[in-house]
Order: C-alpha cells, then sequence, then structure tokens
C-alpha cells in the first residue's frame, strides 16, 4: 500500500543556521513509519541533503527546469538538483503558478524534465476562492490534473497535492468533507487515466496544516499525507504534524 508523506515546503526561508531544524527532526524521528521529506531553498539543497544523509529525512527542490541544460539564466535543472542530493520536488505550486506564470504545460514539461531524472514529483493543485465559490472547484482540480500529469508517470513516483490557494499561509482550511470530496474526484480522475496502478498515487492535502488540526485532516478518507509550508519551518511545530500522520 501507498506509504504516507509529511512533506515541508520551506519556499523562500531558510538559511545556514536552520539547518540545525533538519538535525533536530532527524532526531526525533530515527525510523520513521512514513516518509518524511523537507524541500528547502535550493541554496541549502546540498547541504541539508549532507545533514539527513543516513537519516529518515529525504531532501527535494521546489521548481525545476524542464530543460536538460541550457541558455537559461537563474534555473536549475532536475539533473542539477539530483547532483546536489535532492530526490523529489515539488512543482507547478500555487505560487509559482502566480509568481512566474506557470501554466499546466509548463508544469507538465517540468514533471517529465524530472520524472526522466528518476526524481518522485509533487505537483499541485488547486482552487481559487472564487473558483470555489462559483462551484466549479471540481472542475478546476479536472483541468489542472489533466494539463499537469504526464501519461507516461509512474504511478509510485507520482504525487498530487490539493491545495485549495485560499487556504494557502491564511489559517483557513476546508471542512474535513470539502477535503473528503476533493480527494475522492481527484482519485476517481486519476483512475480513469492510470487504471488499479493509481491506488499507488499518494494524493496529500496542503493549506494551513498545523499540529492543532493535522489529526483532524488525517482522519479523512483518501489523505495521504501533507504538504506543509510555515509549519515546516522549525523541527517543534513539524515533528507533531508528523507523529499525528504516522498515528492515523
Ligand atoms: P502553509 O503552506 O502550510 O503555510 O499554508 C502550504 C503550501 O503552500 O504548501
Amino acid at each position: 500500500m501507498r506509504r504516507k508523506l509529511a512533506a515541508g515546503n520551506w519556499k523562500m526561508h531558510g538559511q545556514s543556521g536552520d539547518l540545525a531544524e533538519l538535525t533536530s527532526l532527524a532526531a526525533a524521528h530515527p525510523a520513521s513509519r512514513v516518509d518524511i521529506l523537507i524541500c528547502p531553498p535550493a541554496t541549502l539543497v546540498h547541504r541539508a541533503a549532507q545533514a539527513t544523509s543516513g537519516t529518515a529525512i529525504a531532501i527535494g527542490a521546489q521548481d525545476c527546469h524542464a530543460a536538460p541544460a541550457g541558455a537559461h539564466t537563474g534555473d536549475l535543472s532536475a539533473a542539477m538538483l539530483k547532483d546536489a542530493g535532492a530526490t523529489h520536488v515539488i512543482l507547478g505550486h500555487s505560487e509559482r503558478r502566480t509568481d512566474h506564470f506557470e501554466t499546466d504545460q509548463i508544469v507538465q514539461a517540468k514533471a517529465q524534465a524530472a520524472l526522466a531524472t528518476d526524481f518522485t514529483v509533487i505537483i499541485c493543485i488547486g482552487e481559487t476562492l472564487a473558483q470555489r465559490d462559483a462551484g466549479t472547484t471540481l472542475g478546476t482540480l479536472s483541468t489542472q490534473m489533466a494539463g499537469s500529469i504526464p501519461d507516461n508517470a509512474d504511478p509510485t513516483r507520482l504525487v498530487i497535492a490539493y491545495e485549495p490557494i485560499w487556504a494557502i499561509g491564511t489559517g483557513l482550511t476546508p471542512t474535513p468533507d470539502q477535503i473528503a470530496e476533493a480527494h475522492a474526484h481527484m482519485r476517481a480522475t486519476l483512475t480513469t487515466r492510470f487504471g488499479a496502478k493509481t491506488d499507488q498515487i499518494r494524493l496529500l492535502y496542503g493549506g494551513s496544516v498545523k499540529p492543532a488540526n493535522a489529526a483532524a485532516i488525517f482522519a479523512v478518507g483518501d489523505v495521504d499525507g501533507a504538504l506543509v509550508g510555515g509549519a515546516s519551518l522549525k523541527a517543534d511545530d513539524f515533528s507533531p504534524i508528523i507523529t499525528a500522520l504516522a498515528a492515523s
């Protein structure tokens, strides 16, 4: 069956001194029943991978370019990130889609490149508040999944994170029923493309996951873990989320 995944997205936070959080986290979870992933900023990927070598913590990147190399100033290829020690990559986060105008097609091209480089990819989807209010949430998720996920993706290395944009960094979260509805829709939609292998695809919830609400979110059917922003920065916050996932 699917191994659960507690993934932390540090976004544009973290410098050398923050690597100590990884050491604390590793010490608190020496042999974890769930997969633990931290995606620090690219500047820390190499040192984070070294600091967590031999521990239960994997290190990921927050983006990669679709090309293997080339004249793309400021960008990083999947091969470079793999060379630095990353094994996972977050793609199509709503902040990338907004700040860098990433379309579903761009996200899919990046996912192809990352999967071809042996990465596990976490593809993010989610509706705006206007889309939820208009009743188009499930249609939005279908469109994003159809456009962002490569057909030939290996299901064991494919993770989809449902992140309602209005829940990211706001302290707002959907109700358990709303999360359940979205995840059931995602699983059903993926089944039409991947058949029985859909069972191997992990579905995460993301958006204002905290120690206080983690257990309730993990109790929702078809939630295989979380993508956590703010509460992943400190080991003292992320650790109880990992523990809640392991107990779910
Ligand atoms: P948040 O971010 O946990 O700070 O809401 C989640 C995310 O953007 O992945």
